[in-house]
This record gives C-alpha cells, sequence and structure tokens, in this order.
C-alpha cells in the first residue's frame, strides 16, 4: 500500500465518506453516553490520529470529534470528556498539537496528545488515566493493515467500548503466503488469516472480512457490523465496527445511510456474494441486495416473523430495520415470499413461497 510520506496530504475519496460517517455517528454517540455515564466521563480515541487536517483544508478526525463533542453536547453536561490523540510521525503529531493549541474547549473537556506507536502507547496510557469504566470510542483508522489485536483486546477489557477498524483486504490477499505476512499476523492475532491463500479468489475478500467480524467477536465485542467503500476506480476499503450496544449498531447504520452520494464513495455489503455497489440516500435505498438476503436467510432458517427478520437486517447486513419491513413487502408482491398476517401484523410471519429454490 503506498501511504503519504509527507505531514499533509490530499485527501483519497474513502477520506470524506469515512469522516461523514464518524461525525455522524459521534453526534448521537456523545449526547448519549455523557448522559448515560455521567458519573464518569467519556473518552475518545484516535489510535492513528494523523496531523488534524488535509491539504484541501478539510478536518482530520481529530479536529471532526472534538467539533462533534462541541455540537452536540457542548457546555451542556457536566460529564467530563476525555480526548486521545496517538500519532507515530513527529511531524504529523507536532502539526496536530498546533492546531489543537487554537482551539478553545469546554472546561468539561481535556486531551491527552502521545507521539508513538498506538500498540505501546494506549494500554498503558488507558490505566494510567484510569478510564476503564469509561465508555470509549476508539477510532483505529491507520493505512489499513496496521490495528494490533493486542490494542483491540486490550481495549475490549474497558467497561463499554467501541472499535471502527479500517481494514484493507488487498494487502491481506496479496501477502498470505509471504514473510511480509508477518504484519497481518499482528491485526488478526494469530496467523488463521493467511489460510485466505487456498479460499477461491472471488471469495477471499468476503472470507477475510468474515474472519476479522470472528475476531472482533473473539475479542468480546458481540456485535459488529462491516461495509465496504468503493472509490471511483473501484478500489475498496472495509470499515468494521465493534460494540457491545445494538443501540450502537442501529446509530452507525443510521449515519452510514446519510452519508452523501457527493462523497465520492459507493457502498457494498460485503456479504453480498454478488458484490453490487450502489449509492446510500435515505429516501430510496437499492433494496435488491438486502431481499436476496432475506430469501437467503429464509431458505436457511425457515419461517420468521418479520420482527426477527429486521433483527436479522440490523445485525447482519448493512441494511436498517425499516428497509427489511419494505424488502419484506416487496417480496410478497413479486410472490417471492408469503406473509401470514397475524393479528399483531406489525410482527407477521414470513415463509417463502418456493422453498424447493433454495
Ligand atoms: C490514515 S492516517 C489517519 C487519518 C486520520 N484518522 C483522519 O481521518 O484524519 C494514518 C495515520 O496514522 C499514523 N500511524 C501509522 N502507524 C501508526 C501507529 N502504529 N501508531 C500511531 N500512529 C500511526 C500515520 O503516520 C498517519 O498519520
Amino acid at each position: 500500500v503506498a501511504t503519504p510520506k509527507t505531514v499533509i496530504w490530499t485527501p483519497d475519496p474513502h477520506t470524506k465518506a469515512k469522516h461523514q460517517i464518524l461525525s455522524g455517528y459521534l453526534d448521537a454517540y456523545f449526547p448519549i453516553v455523557t448522559k448515560q455515564f455521567s458519573d464518569a466521563g467519556v473518552a475518545f480515541i484516535d489510535a492513528f490520529s494523523g496531523p488534524g487536517e488535509y491539504e484541501d483544508g478539510s478536518d482530520g478526525s481529530p479536529i471532526i470529534a472534538l467539533e462533534s463533542a462541541r455540537a452536540s453536547v457542548g457546555g451542556n453536561s457536566t460529564t467530563p470528556l476525555k480526548f486521545i490523540f496517538i500519532e507515530k510521525e513527529r511531524d504529523r503529531f507536532d502539526h496536530l498539537a498546533d492546531l489543537l493549541t487554537q482551539r478553545t474547549l469546554p472546561a468539561t473537556t481535556t486531551i491527552e496528545s502521545r507521539h508513538g506507536h498506538c500498540a505501546d502507547v494506549l494500554t498503558p496510557l488507558i490505566d494510567e488515566l484510569e478510564i476503564t469504566n469509561w465508555p470509549m470510542f476508539v477510532n483505529c483508522d491507520g493505512w489499513g493493515v496496521d490495528t494490533p489485536y493486542t490494542l483491540i483486546e486490550a481495549v475490549s477489557r474497558t467497561k463499554r467500548p467501541e472499535v471502527m477498524v479500517t481494514i484493507s483486504t488487498q494487502w491481506f490477499m496479496r501477502f498470505a503466503d509471504t514473510t511480509e505476512g508477518a504484519a497481518g499476523d499482528k491485526v488478526f492475532g494469530d496467523a488463521s488469516w493467511r489460510q485466505v491463500a487456498n479460499v477461491p479468489t472471488t471469495e477471499k475478500k468476503r472470507w477475510l472480512v468474515e474472519r476479522y467480524r470472528r475476531r472482533l467477536a473473539d475479542a468480546g465485542f458481540e456485535f459488529q457490523l462491516t461495509f465496504e467503500l468503493v472509490d471511483e476506480m473501484g478500489h475498496p476499503l472495509f470499515l468494521i465496527f465493534g460494540t457491545h450496544s445494538v443501540h450502537g449498531v442501529e446509530k452507525m447504520k443510521d449515519s452510514m445511510w446519510r452519508v452523501d452520494s457527493s462523497s465520492g464513495s459507493r457502498f457494498r455489503d460485503p456479504r453480498d456474494p454478488n458484490q453490487t455497489a450502489f449509492d446510500l440516500s435515505d429516501s430510496e435505498p437499492t433494496l435488491e441486495v438486502l431481499e436476496g438476503q432475506i430469501l437467503e436467510h429464509l431458505g436457511r432458517s425457515g419461517v420468521q416473523s418479520l420482527k426477527n427478520l429486521q433483527e436479522f437486517a440490523l445485525r447482519e447486513t448493512i441494511f436498517k430495520k425499516t428497509h427489511a419491513v419494505k424488502a419484506v413487502t416487496r417480496l410478497e408482491t413479486l410472490n417471492k415470499v408469503t406473509a401470514q398476517h397475524a393479528k399483531a401484523y406489525k410482527n407477521y410471519m414470513v415463509t417463502l413461497a418456493d422453498p424447493s429454490l433454495f
């Protein structure tokens, strides 16, 4: 992966979408957790903070997070908010430090910036700052091959952690059977990912994403949400979100579905075998992918209530609960499922019209 060497750089097309997702999520996250954990505090950790801005003048993730807290909570809360920024390149670290001194912070907000490798810095810092009982959102936005699994494990031991990890599957496909693959072992926490070398080419990407989800689950992140951003050149980038809270999954999806089409990225559900890319918008989402996933799910599991299908959509796909209702209604119109309308209409049972197809 060619990575920028300069202090600041031109953002790639994925960056805008990534930032819209982050700020949309934090706008919902900060007000909820500052209220819920008012007797403790709330931490936002940028393990790969970068310099804080881009060559085109747009904000980097540390500034986006501070701005989201200011706009969504401001001075309306007495809950301590701690922002932890870690950056390994000295010049980028200094650049961010300069930007931070220009900002006025609410009295409840503190910033801890550290120069160094997040793998070395973060775990002792969590102890030193005594924030193990605080909810924390940890942004692991490296170059796609650099979030150590040991860091994920350390974060998972705190009280209410959430992580968002950037993963570049291209690298893992390329280096699975080479000595450079050692960097991948650190990300997955073991060498199991290298089995990708034996997976058929068309399945590799999906397989790797599933493997990483599994590793987040192994670390204790009960819910994982993955989505793929695709730029104009077709380069994929995965964002994998891990949380203990199904509410967190819902809020992350809301944010993702608000990303505007001008972000230059399209989305793919990594679990869609047809790998359909589409734009996200709340008004007219493309639901064919979800319809296919629901049919497949019904084929595997038999009759399901609408509520279960909504849960399935929420937990197992990139779609929202509301999309499941629309998809089922359309499948019914297409005579692909039959819906047995029970008294509690909102929770009727759904079966495949022709189970022999699955
Ligand atoms: C993709 S950029 C981060 C962009 C930033 N999150 C944003 O959205 O504005 C990755 C940054 O992580 C830094 N970095 C790479 N490896 C690191 C490590 N092990 N620990 C801390 N920082 C690291 C790089 O120098 C680079 O500035």
